[in-house]
């Protein structure tokens, strides 16, 4: 099992560190792990001058997967775009063609208090977004910032989905919702965008061959509102990639802090990037106080999606599952009067309870 790791910048190396103490413990106990770390983002700027450096792909597409942190800082916010580090991000979803980002929004019964929701609004949640990742505004031409017609000057994105891409990422969530509870809501905004009214069309279509999911659709202005009123009404939400962007971020809140929201980005095989929902966190690296378990959850993620390692993967999250009963919380998840562990005290726990 190779695996690139990736920390990226900010709080990235600090998370990633955690998580690879979790891949060291199950090579020791048996795994046949390899791990090689390079540069992305800001860090693959500041070492080669590319947010994404050849051989840092190279890496990742020899790899059978791909641990990263997270990119960005404002250090490089005013660099041209191409060099910016979520460039880079963007570039090897892209190039690894991981179309498919499951972000599962799921509440440790433990957190039910370090939600911003009530209890009762968010206990028993579980809910999997399906965002797509490598089309739609994000990746759509044209784009640019420019003087128009009338000498004023201008930007513009476009928002694009192909009926390819609207049909494998459809394929993905139907077949996650059969394993599930049968239920899918596809959110668009086809009152107003044809590119996804034409997306809903298309989910309507590959419903067909799922007859036994229930299909529905949301606007994804309802659906922002609907998460914070009643986010268990949902099972597997499938949306594009901006939309995905936005409402995981809002999801991630009712599990209690967004430290707690991991990911796997797909391609056709099962080929997978692991990471955070969350950035960088400027505001908080280099302090060893962020949290990392959302980052040890997305080695989880790999074990089960990329390696089939079902019980490895259920170790892992066993081992979350048990240091928050046993109280280690990190500020983002801690409630009034708790005590708070630091990034590094929060692996050790997980590694014990491993
Ligand atoms: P962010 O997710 O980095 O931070 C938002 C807030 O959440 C901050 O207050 C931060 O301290 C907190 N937070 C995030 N992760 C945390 C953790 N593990 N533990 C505790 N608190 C945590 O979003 P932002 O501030 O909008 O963006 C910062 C930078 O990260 C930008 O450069 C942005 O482009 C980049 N970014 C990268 C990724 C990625 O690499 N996948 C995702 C989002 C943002
Ligand atoms: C995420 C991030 C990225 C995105 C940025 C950093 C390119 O917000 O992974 O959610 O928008 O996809
Ligand atoms: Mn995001």
């Amino acid at each position: 099992m190779k695996i690139a790791v990736l920390p990226g910048d900010g709080i990235g190396p600090e998370i990633v560190a955690q998580a690879v103490r979790v891949l060291e413990r199950l090579r020791a106990d048996g795994l046949a792990i390899e791990m090689e770390h390079a540069p992305i983002g800001g860090a693959g700027y500041d070492a080669s001058g590319d947010p994404l450096p050849d051989a840092t792909l190279a890496l990742a597409q020899a790899a059978d997967a791909v641990l990263l942190g997270a990119v960005g800082g404002p250090q490089y916010d005013t660099l041209d775009r191409p060099l910016r580090p979520e460039r880079g991000l963007l570039r090897i979803r892209k190039a690894l063609n991981l179309f498919a980002n499951l972000r599962p929004a799921l509440l440790y019964p433990e957190l039910a208090g370090a939600s911003t929701l009530k209890p009762e609004v968010v206990s028993g949640l579980d809910i999997m977004i399906v965002r797509e990742l490598t089309g739609d505004i994000y990746f759509g031409q044209p784009r640019g910032i420019h003087v128009n017609e009338q000498g004023e000057r201008e930007g513009f994105n476009t928002m694009r989905y192909s009926e390819s891409e609207i049909r494998r990422i459809g394929h993905v969530a139907f077949q996650i919702a059969q394993k599930r509870n049968k239920k899918l809501c596809s959110v668009d905004k086809a009152n107003v965008l044809e590119c996804t009214e034409f997306w809903k069309e298309i989910m309507i279509d590959v419903a067909k061959a799922y007859p036994d999911v229930e299909l529905s659709h949301m606007y994804v202005d309802n659906a922002a509102m609907q998460l914070v009123r009643a986010p268990k009404q949902f099972d597997v939400i499938v949306t594009g990639n901006i939309f995905g962007d936005i409402l995981s971020d809002e999801a991630s809140m009712l599990t209690g802090s967004i430290g707690m929201l991991p990911s796997a980005s797909l391609d056709q095989a099962n080929k997978g990037l692991y990471e955070p929902c969350h950035g960088s966190a400027p505001d908080i690296a280099g302090r060893n106080i962020a949290n990392p378990l959302a980052t040890i959850l997305s080695v989880a993620m790999m074990l089960r999606y990329t390696f089939g390692l079902e019980d490895a993967a259920l170790r892992v999250e066993h081992a979350v599952k048990r240091v928050l009963a046993q109280g280690y919380r990190t500020a983002d998840i801690a409630e009034a009067g708790m005590e708070k562990v630091s990034t590094s005290g929060m692996g050790d726990a997980v590694l014990a309870a491993m």
